[in-house]
């Protein structure tokens, strides 16, 4: 090969980060692949918009199918989001023989299995490290690095605007709003930041982290999804005490072949290998049986973190094409998706409730938690500013998530008791 062609779908932030990693690692390129890369056309919205990467604009195009149809062009790009338009562009550019690299989470949380199919039915790769924590290569590392164990959980922290956000109110006891507008002014949170906070972007990831290895095909209404909007201050105080670290967790956890998938604010011990993952990072801990505990940690977006991982993809596309082997690693899940109920999901819980601060409340409470087989590991009471009232907050043992329920509703009905204020999953101290 002389060269290898590829069109860009999109020049905003990663996609300009994209045309700086190949211009200025060719020489690490030629070396991988034999022969230099050329961008020959970007689909961009504004031809003659000041960007910050130097860009022949001649190179330019609004009209997709100036790269979908190119015969030259032999791998697209996509760095331009959105879900359905996208989608038709890239099975256009399958069905012209063109190979996918795409960063885009939305669109493979959603169509990737049908993507892929229609991929490797052309004899197509479609890789899509970016799409996942940014800039840390942990699809590669799940599916080939450790292709040789089972893996049994991942938990993630995969989206850096909450992480910042919660980093920020725990370390400076700031409130939700004010942090969340430095997270949009740095340029972290997605446009509409309400997939951020709300726990979508977070669940796309888990639905496509745990698809690939858990090796079932996760469909992100498997992924259960709560955000972090409710979080306030007193509960991040709170769980300090106890010894605890809030993060947006994404959970995945398979025993025998049963899975859960989850994304929830979660307290972690201050000892977990993730509690120490601050401000905007992004990480994920994988645990495998015959490994055992590992993390992948770095940054999970930006302009060049995620031009690295779209540039590798370029890189394992190029070296398919060289030995004439695209389109066969899309190999299909190996298991039948099984997912747990309620009744199979076991963790800790923290829960404030405010109560009426008098005789026989906190045994009637007790009773609540015997009755449905959970009991505290940790309890705190204090007195609230208003005249015989107080504030419980505990943490109860490893207890179903169908028993927890069912405590809450009862809970919500006992005399004594005024509201149930926050409740949160407990991880972490085992594996
Ligand atoms: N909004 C995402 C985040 C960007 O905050 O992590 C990367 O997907």
């Amino acid at each position: 090969m002389e060269s290898i062609s590829v069109g860009l779908l999109g020049l905003g932030t990663v996609g300009s980060g994209v045309v700086k990693v190949i211009e200025s690692h060719q020489d690490k390129l030629m070396h991988q692949i034999g022969c230099p890369v050329k961008i020959k056309k970007a689909l961009v919205k504004e031809i003659n918009k000041v960007r910050d990467v130097d860009i022949d604009t001649s190179i330019l195009t609004l009209d997709p199918e100036e790269i979908l149809l190119d015969p030259e062009i032999d791998i697209v790009v996509e760095v331009m989001g959105n879900i359905e338009e996208t989608k038709e562009h890239l099975i256009k550019a399958i069905t012209h023989k063109k190979h996918i690299v795409t960063a885009n989470k939305d669109l493979m949380a959603v169509y990737g299995p049908e993507l892929l199919t229609l991929a490797s039915e052309h004899q197509c790769d479609l890789f899509y490290e970016a799409s996942v924590a940014g800039g840390i290569p942990i699809l590669r590392g799940l599916v080939d690095g450790l292709a040789s164990d089972r893996i049994t959980k991942m938990m993630g922290i995969v989206n850096g605007t909450t992480n910042f956000i919660l980093t920020k109110m725990t370390k400076e006891g700031r409130s939700f709003d004010d942090v969340l507008s430095e997270a949009q002014a740095l340029g972290f949170a997605e446009a509409d930041p309400a997939a951020d906070v709300g726990g979508l972007d977070s669940a796309r990831k888990m639905a496509i982290l745990s698809t690939l290895g858990f090796s079932m095909n996760i469909d992100l209404d498997d992924v259960k999804v709560k955000g972090i909007t409710e979080v306030t201050e007193e509960d991040l105080q709170y769980a300090k005490q106890f010894g605890y670290i809030m993060k947006l967790i994404g959970y995945a956890h398979r025993e025998g072949n049963r899975v859960e998938v989850s994304v929830e604010p979660t307290l972690l011990e201050e000892s977990h290998p993730l509690s120490s993952v601050n401000d905007e990072y992004n990480a994920v801990y994988v645990y495998g049986e015959a490994v055992g505990e590992t993390m992948f940690y770095g940054p999970g977006a930006g302009s060049l973190p995620t031009a690295t991982a779209v540039v590798s993809d370029l890189v394992g596309v190029m070296k398919n094409m060289r030995l004439g082997v695209n389109g066969k690693s899309a190999v299909s899940p190996q298991f039948m998706k099984q997912l747990k109920e309620d009744d199979e999901i076991y963790s800790k819980h923290f829960l404030r409730l405010h109560v009426e601060d008098e005789v026989g409340v906190l045994s009637s409470i007790t009773s609540v938690f015997s009755k449905n087989g959970a009991s505290f590991e940790k309890v705190l009471q204090n007195p609230l500013g208003e005249e015989k009232r107080a504030e419980i907050v505990l943490v109860t043992h490893k207890t179903s998530l169908e028993g927890f329920e069912r405590v809450l509703e009862e809970l919500r009905d006992l005399k004594g008791v005024q509201f149930v204020k926050s409740t949160y999953r407990v991880e972490g101290g085992d594996a």
